[in-house]
């Protein structure tokens, strides 16, 4: 592996800076093998939440012509027990694990954040920005003052470190400010973002939630936007996610100030090999702008 490449976000050491985003597999055993035929840096669960969720009943994901998805899986994973049997299979294979955390009160964001730690994970990512789930979710991350109080009972009770996962909002530098200083270690930027798709010749939304969250390119440039304006205000660590296809988006979220990035939409798009192309250009980039390390273009767009 490249040294020049290493990257470090929230503490975790990681080979190379581009990960899975959340929700692209990552709740069962049987996903690992797939997950780390990706050659990703470290793993990203599914979000976890205490109870078992089914989700929504299909169809729960409309595949739009751009690059572009728009999803409504209502975050179906097995519970609070299904932590440990991922966090073992991942542990087996010697990669850092990033388990996503969700709840609908603060309390159950503690007790599934305590069972991850128990259950060997190098990292939490509190999703506090899912925008289609109801009762939890968006709501945390877009009111400053609980979205405090939650990172702060999290931060206290765990000693691994928590990353915080926002959405845009009107609030999101608000909001990112105060989870810093309740003991957030980094930011995740951005979940998916309110959208809904109609067909037009039955007349009925094609989700059977109504509403989902779009990803892919569509998004790419509001993560790119959400990523510098934080990294100015705050000089965070940014793990940047939203419409990485390429290299070249990779080093888009770089340059604005991510120390790393998740894989998400592109991963449905252009299969298992599309984290070993973005390092492979991020490599040859690299050599092209005479760096000697990945870390000397983190947010270099803001030196201009
Ligand atoms: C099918 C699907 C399921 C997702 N599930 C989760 C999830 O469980 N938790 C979470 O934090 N984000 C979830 N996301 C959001 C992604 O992690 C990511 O933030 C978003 O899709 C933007 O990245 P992308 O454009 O690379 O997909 C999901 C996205 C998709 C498309």
């Amino acid at each position: 592996m490249d040294e020049r490449l290493r990257t470090s976000v929230a503490g975790l050491r990681l080979a190379h800076p581009v990960m899975n985003a959340s929700g692209i597999l990552g709740y069962l055993p049987e996903h690992v093998g797939t997950m780390v035929s990706w050659e990703v840096s470290a793993i990203v669960s599914k979000t976890f939440t205490k109870e078992p969720r089914k989700g929504y009943e299909p169809p729960i994901i409309v595949k739009l012509g751009y690059g572009s998805l728009i999803n409504a899986v209502g975050l179906s994973n097995p519970g609070i027990e299904g932590i440990r049997p991922f966090a073992e299979a991942v542990k087996n294979r010697g990669l850092p694990l990033i388990v996503s955390v969700g709840g609908f009160s603060i309390q159950e964001y503690v007790d599934v954040s305590v069972a991850a730690e128990e259950s060997g994970a190098d990292a939490i990512e509190l999703n506090m920005s899912c925008p289609h789930v109801k009762g939890g979710g968006m709501e945390f991350g877009r009111d400053p003052l609980v979205a405090f109080q939650l990172v702060k009972e999290v931060a206290s009770v765990v000693r691994v470190p928590v990353i915080v996962k926002l959405g845009v909002s009107d609030k999101l530098l608000e909001v990112s400010s105060k989870v810093l200083g309740a003991g957030s270690k980094a930011l995740t930027l951005i979940n998916t973002v309110r959208a809904m798709s109609i067909d037009v010749f039955s007349f009925k939304p094609y989700l059977s939630n109504v509403f989902g969250g779009l990803s892919g390119r569509s998004i790419h440039p509001i993560a790119v936007w959400a990523t510098y304006v934080v990294f100015r205000e705050t000089s965070a660590d940014i793990i940047g996610v939203g419409g990485v296809f390429t290299w070249r988006d990779a080093a888009e979220l770089i340059l604005a100030g991510a120390r790393a990035v998740q894989v998400g939409t592109a991963l449905a798009y252009r299969g298992s090999t599309v984290v070993r192309n973005i390092v492979a250009g991020l490599r040859r980039w690299l050599r092209e702008v005479g760096a000697g390390s990945l870390s000397e273009l983190v947010g270099a767009a803001h030196r201009n």
